[in-house]
C-alpha cells in the first residue's frame, strides 16, 4: 500500500479515536484549556465533519461502538457486511467489526449454496437465528467457522438497492437467543444507517465507473479495451490480491477497492487523439510519447473528479489514483512515467499491471491470436524480475482454476 494511503488511514484513525473519546468522556470533560473548547465547538457545529475521511470499515467500527455503549447492547460482538456480485451470483465478505479474530475474512460463496440467505433476500426480510448450533447437523463452511469462534446467535438483514440485492448485513452475538424482538427493534435504525453508508460508498464508485464508461463511449476508445477486458482484468486483480492477502495483511475492503478500481486504469486514454489511439499499425517514437501521456492525463482526470464530484469522502480514492498513476511502472525501473523501482511502486499498481498484461496476452486482437494462459505465464516469467512483480505473477498463476472460470464466463462477445 502506498505511504500516502497509510498516512490517510492514520489520520482517519486519529479522527475516529477523537470521535469515540468525545462520546465516552461526555462534553463536560472536554476542557476549555489549550484550544480544546475550539475543537468541541467545531464538533458541535458540524458533528459529521469528523466522519468525512473515514473508510467504510472505520465507520462500521464507530457505529458498532455506538451500538454497544449508547444502546447498551454490549453483547453484539460482530457486525459484518457481505456484498453480492450479480454477475457471478456470489457473496464476498467486505467489511466487519468486532474484537475477535474474524472467522470469515476473504470468504466467498455462491448464493445458490446458501438457500436460507437466498430465501430471505427473496422475501426481503431479516432472519434471526437463536443458536447457530442448529446448523450443526448440516454445517456450511461459514456457520462452522462462526460456531468455532464462539458466535451463537445471529441477525441477518438482506440489503437491497433500488430493488436489486446489494448484500447482507450480519449481527452476531456470543449469547444464544440474544436477538429478541426488543433488541432487533433497537438495532433496526442502525442497520439502516450501516446499509445506507455501504450503498453510498459503492454508489460513489459506480458514479466514477459510469463517468468513465460514458467518456469511453464518447471518445470511441479503441476496440481492445472492451467490457470483457475490463471485467476479466478486474477479476484477475482480485484473485491476485486474495492470494496475497494473508502475507500482506490486505483487508477484504482493500481487495474490493482494487477490484472496483482496476478497470479505471486507462481512464487517461480518453485524452489521447484518435489518430494515435486508433492507429492500426505500429506507433512512431513521437506517437508513443503522446500515448504515454495517458498516465498523466489519467491522474489529472482523477484529481479533477476528486475536486468536482467531492470524492475525497470516497475512502481509498488513493488506491484508484495509485492504479492510474503507476500501472505502467516496472519493477526494474524501466517503466513510465516515473521510472519507479520494486516496492516503491504501490502494490495495487503492481497487481493491476500484471492483470492487464495477462489479459492482453490471453485475448485475441486484430493483429494476434489469443495466447493460452500457459504461454502467457511463460512470457511473464521471462520478463520476471525485470518488469513484473514475481510475487504478483505467482499469485495469479496459483489460481489457474479460477482463471479458467473467468475466461469461460467473461469470454469476448461480438457486443464487447
Ligand atoms: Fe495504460
Ligand atoms: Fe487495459
Amino acid at each position: 500500500m502506498g505511504t500516502f494511503l497509510y498516512r490517510n488511514d492514520r489520520l482517519a484513525a486519529r479522527k475516529l479515536l477523537a470521535l469515540i473519546l468525545f462520546q465516552q468522556m461526555g462534553w463536560e470533560m472536554v476542557g476549555n484549556k489549550d484550544g480544546s473548547a475550539d475543537a468541541r465547538a467545531r464538533f458541535l457545529s458540524d458533528p459529521f465533519e469528523l466522519e468525512d475521511a473515514l473508510s467504510p470499515v472505520q465507520r462500521l467500527i464507530a457505529l458498532h461502538e455506538e451500538i454497544r455503549h449508547s444502546l447498551n447492547l454490549e453483547d453484539v460482538t460482530r457486525i459484518a457486511i457481505a456484498l453480492y456480485d450479480s454477475k457471478t451470483h456470489r457473496l464476498k465478505t467486505f467489511i466487519r467489526s468486532g474484537a475477535k479474530e474474524s472467522p470469515l475474512d476473504h470468504y466467498t460463496a455462491s448464493l445458490d449454496d446458501i438457500p436460507s440467505l437466498a430465501e430471505i433476500a427473496r422475501l426481503k426480510r431479516p432472519r434471526v437465528v437463536d443458536d447457530l448450533d442448529m446448523f450443526k447437523s448440516s454445517p456450511s463452511l461459514h456457520s462452522t467457522r462462526l460456531i468455532k469462534n464462539g458466535f451463537r446467535a445471529s441477525l441477518t438483514i438482506p440489503i437491497h438497492d433500488h430493488g436489486a440485492l446489494f448484500g447482507f448485513l450480519f449481527f452476531n452475538s456470543d449469547r444464544p437467543g440474544y436477538f429478541s424482538e426488543v433488541v432487533v427493534h433497537q438495532l433496526m435504525p442502525y442497520a439502516k444507517v450501516i446499509a445506507l453508508f455501504a450503498i453510498n460508498e459503492m454508489q460513489s464508485i459506480r458514479v466514477l465507473q459510469a463517468a468513465m464508461k460514458t467518456a469511453r463511449e464518447i471518445t470511441h476508445l479503441r476496440d481492445d479495451e472492451t467490457g470483457g477486458h475490463l471485467d476479466r482484468m478486474a477479476r484477475y486483480s482480485r484473485l491476485m490480491a486474495l492470494n496475497m492477502a494473508e502475507k500482506h495483511g490486505f483487508s477484504d475492503e482493500f481487495i474490493e477497492f482494487i477490484y472496483q478500481f482496476a478497470p479505471l486504469h486507462d481512464i487517461g486514454k480518453v485524452g489521447i487523439p484518435d489518430a494515435i489511439l486508433l492507429k492500426p499499425g505500429r506507433l512512431t517514437e513521437d506517437e508513443f510519447a503522446v500515448m504515454r501521456e495517458h498516465v498523466d492525463k489519467g491522474i489529472a482526470i482523477i484529481d479533477a473528479m476528486r475536486r468536482d464530484f467531492n470524492l475525497d469522502s470516497v475512502s481509498y480514492i488513493q488506491v484508484l489514483r495509485n492504479i492510474v498513476a503507476f500501472h505502467h511502472e516496472a519493477i526494474d525501473g524501466s517503466g513510465y512515467p516515473k521510472g519507479m523501482k520494486g516496492n516503491d511502486i504501490p502494490i495495487e499498481a503492481r497487481i493491476v499491471s500484471v492483470a492487464d498484461v495477462f489479459d492482453a496476452l490471453t485475448s485475441a486482437r486484430p493483429y494476434k491470436k489469443a495466447w493460452s494462459p500457459e504461454d502467457a505465464f511463460t512470457f511473464l516469467h521471462g520478463a520476471k524480475g525485470n518488469r513484473f512483480d514475481p510475487e504478483c505473477i505467482q499469485a495469479l498463476e496459483s489460481g489457474m482454476e479460477e482463471i479458467r472460470t473467468i475466461l469461460a464466463q467473461f469470454a469476448e462477445s461480438p457486443l464487447g
